[in-house]
């Protein structure tokens, strides 16, 4: 799959990346746990978490580790087994995951992916600030590319911080692969544009954070 290599391409060292197609009746790939922490009613939202899930499951066991539920807490992130980090995300028609052993020295993940079109004008008006840094992209998916990393920086920061940002909370630089958040973290970004947006990004990890 295309977007599987574009995503393989970008992954920083020691994060494992899936990505699948949303089909009919991925909902039933979550387990009976991971049904039941998911309070979502809405068929095609349970059917997207299902097909995040299954690539995440799929990514644990390369890693040895089967039948795990990753439950989500109260506040919506994802639930990881001891040892693991990672994070999911889904738009209408794909779903993909990161996973990182601790061994791999990632403190944070937070992945996010977009369908690869301009972002609208009154999105990008609540969603852009003065400190993000985004020239080196080709403007028409720059503003795409901007709301896609602050909600990826959102999930990567979550867990750690405990704290719910806006986008006027990250100053995100997409020529340098970094972000700061409000709170002081910073947070490193490897991204593709094509096929899809996929954002990446991640605290801690060795060696710089890539592009595509
Ligand atoms: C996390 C959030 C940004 C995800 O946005 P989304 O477009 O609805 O959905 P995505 O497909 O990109 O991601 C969904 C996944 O995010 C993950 N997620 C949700 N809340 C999370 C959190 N607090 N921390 C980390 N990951 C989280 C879950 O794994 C979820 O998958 P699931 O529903 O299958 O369990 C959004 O749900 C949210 O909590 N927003 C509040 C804060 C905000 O919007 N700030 C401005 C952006 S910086």
């Amino acid at each position: 799959m295309i977007l599987l290599e574009a995503m393989n391409g970008i992954a920083p060292s020691g994060i494992r990346v899936g990505c699948r197609s949303i089909r009919e009746e991925d909902e039933a790939f979550l387990l009976p746990r991971e049904a039941r922490s998911i309070p979502s009613r809405h068929p095609a939202r349970r059917r997207a978490s299902g097909a995040a899930r299954r690539v995440a499951h799929g990514l644990l066991a390369e890693l040895g580790l089967h039948d795990i539920a990753i439950l989500r807490s109260s506040a919506g992130a994802p639930l990881w087994p001891d040892g693991i980090t990672g994070s999911l995300a889904h738009d209408e028609d794909m779903a993909v995951a990161a996973v990182a052993p601790l061994s791999a020295r990632i403190g944070s993940i937070g992945i996010d992916v977009e369908p690869a079109i301009k972002l609208p004008d009154d999105i990008l008006a609540l969603v852009a600030t003065p400190d993000d840094v985004t020239d080196a992209v080709e403007p028409s998916l720059a503003g795409r590319l901007l709301f896609s990393a602050k909600e990826a920086v959102y999930k990567a920061a979550y867990p750690l911080d405990h704290y719910m940002l806006d986008y006027e909370d990250i100053a995100v630089d997409l020529n340098a692969g970094r972000a700061m958040t409000k709170t002081g973290r910073s947070v490193r970004l490897a991204y593709c544009i094509s096929p899809r947006v996929v954002v990446i990004a991640f605290v801690g990890g060795s060696g710089p954070g890539g592009f595509a």
